[in-house]
């Protein structure tokens, strides 16, 4: 084995829907240095979300200039770059210009409930199901893809004739990295498009036909660890860096947990919270709405997981600030819900585009439940992140019906995992002790190690297990009664924010 100089690094980006972070890690695994840029988000209509794709792709050159000068690194000292994404987030773009046709639709936009609902009328439902493990949901990108064929004039011809590219923001991004050379995808973003077969491994044309969504705008499929290309100009000053590594956020989280036996549990708790579980080279069939999807592909061997996604999460705390201005930043949301002295007697459902897992409710609208004169605010702020936690809860409690398998540990990461009361409350609520991460870092080093070990900078797995670090144990310390009753209210609320049909 050759052991690799102190100089070489990987360069890992993590694009997620609010902003992009570009994370240099050395060989030990430790981060050497971040860039940070947030990216903004439009809300044209209620329960629409875009983001500008150029936008996406500007901040992502921004994170890597300012992550490379910073830490005086230069791009020949990189091996290899991984990319790790928002899911879903739907873009298509010209071929020849580089030019995105329309704004890239949001994972979270609800602008093609209709579509969905239009599949579900025509009976599609169980098929796409059974071909993609998902559940028919404008969340996926399928619909968003016809969305803008429909509303972008000549799109569809063009489409047809091979002049538009359809991509997830990994896909977009790999397409800029290496100058156009490139259109592909990984595995694990592909199983989520609601276009991919996850069983026969492919494009599935029947779902493409109800969709008239022609093939030739869709990205070639690849394993999550390999080189797809090398970069072109850019801040790589004529250097050609590997472009080693692509797969989904969440993936990248499992991945950066070492989440790797069947049964292991994670969540990360982003913009949305999504709760995965390892299930191995097994897709296992949910019969309570979650979701059967690939984690990776790596060696050759896919891998899947069953996945509760919760479609808010961070964004609740983000509300509170941006929105509400009851809290001057997000991680005061724990000094105010620590100083809260009610009995948790509120309940926030932050319903703002829907419900995610396991209701899956594209119309149910945000509610609050349980005010009384002496609310405040510090109740306000602590209701609407155990609303996180309850929604986990949801989850995990699905997911134990479906698998049969009792989760006896909950692994924790993403921004909103560093609040301490968030986690407490989580143990508690769930009466499952929850392991954090040591880092926050996860989702990126899932992307640094696939790409990594494409390029032999680590040999194997084990070698990165050397090097990861535990995190805090959070242990659940509620008396049984209370978790019950505080439970059965949120589980009240929850029924009564479905039945609200303004
Ligand atoms: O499915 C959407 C998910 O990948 C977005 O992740 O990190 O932006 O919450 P995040």
């Amino acid at each position: 084995m050759t052991l690799k100089q102190p100089e070489d690094y990987i360069l890992a980006i993590d694009q997620g829907t609010s902003s992009t972070r570009a994370l240099i890690f050395d060989h030990t695994g430790r981060k050497v240095i971040e860039g940070y840029k947030e990216v903004p988000q439009y809300y044209p209509h209620a329960g629409w979300v875009e983001s500008d794709a150029n936008e996406i792709w500007n901040s992502v050159l921004s994170v890597i200039a300012s992550a490379l000068i910073d830490a005086s690194i230069h791009p020949e000292n990189i091996q290899a770059i991984g990319i790790s994404s928002q899911r879903e987030t739907t873009i298509v773009w010209d071929k020849i210009t580089g030019e995105p046709i329309y704004h890239a639709i949001g994972w979270q936009s609800q602008q093609t409930a209709s579509l969905a609902k239009k599949l579900a009328a025509d009976g599609r439902t169980k098929a796409i199901k059974d071909k993609t493990g998902l559940v028919l949901d404008a969340y996926f990108s399928a619909t968003k893809v016809r969305w803008i064929l429909d509303h972008v004039p000549g799109a569809q011809e063009r489409a047809e004739n091979g002049d538009l590219l359809f991509g997830t923001v990994d896909s977009w991004l790999a397409w800029k990295l290496s100058g156009g050379k490139i259109h592909v995808t990984d595995y694990s973003n592909a199983s989520r498009t609601m276009m991919f077969n996850i069983h026969d491994l492919q494009w599935d044309q029947d779902i493409l036909s109800w969709l008239n969504i022609p093939t030739a705008m869709l990205p070639e499929v690849k394993s999550s660890s390999e080189v797809y290309g090398v970069t072109q100009n850019f801040q790589f000053y004529g250097v050609e860096v590997p472009i080693a590594g692509i797969i989904g956020d969440q993936s990248a989280a499992l991945l950066g947990q070492l989440a790797l036996e069947p049964g292991t549990v994670k969540n990360t708790y982003g913009d949305g919270a999504f709760v995965m579980m390892n299930t191995g080279d097994e897709p296992r069939a949910s019969k309570h709405n979650l979701l059967t999807t690939i984690a990776y592909k790596m060696d050759g061997q896919v891998t899947y997981a069953l996945e509760g996604s919760i479609l808010v999460a961070g964004t609740a705390l983000a509300w509170l600030h941006e929105s509400m201005k009851i809290i001057d930043n997000v991680p005061e949301s724990r000094q105010a819900a620590m100083a809260s002295t009610d009995e948790d007697e509120v309940y926030v459902v932050p319903a703002f585009n829907g419900l995610g897992a396991p209701y899956w409710d594209p119309d149910a609208k945000g509610a609050v439940f349980g005010l009384s004169r002496g609310t405040n605010r510090n109740d306000f702020v602590k209701a609407t992140l155990q609303s996180i936690a309850y929604q986990t809860r949801d989850v995990l409690r699905t997911m134990k019906q479906d698998t049969g398998i009792d989760i006896s540990e909950l692994m924790a990461d993403g921004g909103a995992s560093r609040n301490r009361y968030l986690m407490q409350f989580q143990a508690d609520i769930l009466d499952t002790p929850v392991q954090r991460a040591a880092d926050e870092e996860t989702t990126a080093m899932g992307a640094a190690i696939t790409a990594g070990l494409a390029v032999g900078y680590w040999q194997n797995i084990d070698e990165i297990k050397e090097i990861r670090n535990a995190g805090r144990l959070f242990t659940p310390n509620m008396l049984p009664d209370k978790r019950a009753r505080l439970y059965a209210g949120w589980q009240q609320a929850v029924k009564a924010t479905r039945a609200f049909k303004p």
